[in-house]
């Protein structure tokens, strides 16, 4: 399910509280069934998603959820189909319940790559503009971030990151179907800004830093 009211309720106590005039409309426009056809499909696989609790989550090494033991071999099948209704999977790669999903990227490389270069991500409030399916929040995660928000305008990688967190159970990660254009100004509320991959994609570079 896609629940962004603890997200909410913890925007309004902090900084980010400006946000919060215009994010539900935001939200609504973003996962828009009229804007995005194949939205209930994708939406369905989500729904599909078996309640299995998860007794190992590694967000240090990898992004790996659940273990073998933790369900059965039917249910790890119908995890299995769910996740596979969401191909293509571009950023990754994830294990859930045994189910490896082998992503286009490996976006682990670029973690290692990365990492060693950043100040300790440690109890920081992060922005991650251009997540995708938010690989590399759960990484942040796993830096012990004390919360991660991830913003990517695809709803297909919105509900993706929500099918691993169906898995995880609450945790202070949320990706938002929003654009970099959605985050007000001079919000001054995160501790680190990451934006890795949509630079160059932008019209005015200049304007995505600011
Ligand atoms: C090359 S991918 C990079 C994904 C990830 N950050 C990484 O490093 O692997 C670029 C991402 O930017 C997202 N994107 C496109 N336009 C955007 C915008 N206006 N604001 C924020 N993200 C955007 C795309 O949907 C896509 O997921």
């Amino acid at each position: 399910m896609i629940d962004y009211t603890e997200l909410m309720a913890f925007m309004e106590g902090s900084k980010l509280s400006p946000w919060l005039k215009e994010l539900q409309s935001q939200i609504d426009k973003g996962l828009d069934e009229k804007r995005f056809g194949d939205l209930p499909a994708w939406k369905a696989s989500l729904e599909a998603l078996p309640a299995v609790t998860s007794s190992e989550v590694d967000l240090q090494t990898q992004v790996k959820i659940g273990a073998s033991a933790d369900t059965s071999e039917g249910v790890k099948k119908q995890i299995k189909e769910a996740l596979q209704g969401l191909i293509p999977w571009r950023k990754g790669p994830y294990t859930v319940h045994d189910t490896h999903i082998d992503t286009e990227w490996r976006s682990d490389w670029k973690w290692d790559r990365v990492l060693p270069h950043l100040a300790p991500l440690k109890d920081r409030l992060i922005l991650d503009v251009g997540c995708g399916n938010g690989y590399h929040c759960w990484r942040m995660l796993g830096e012990g971030a004390s919360r991660v928000i991830g913003i990517d305008p695809s709803p297909r990688f919105v509900v993706q990151f929500y099918c691993l967190k169906h898995f995880t159970g609450p945790r202070p990660i949320d990706v938002l179907p929003v654009g970099i254009e959605g985050v007000p100004a001079n919000l001054q509320a995160f501790d680190t800004v990451f934006s890795m991959g949509v630079l160059y994609h932008r019209r005015s570079p200049m304007d995505h830093l600011r």
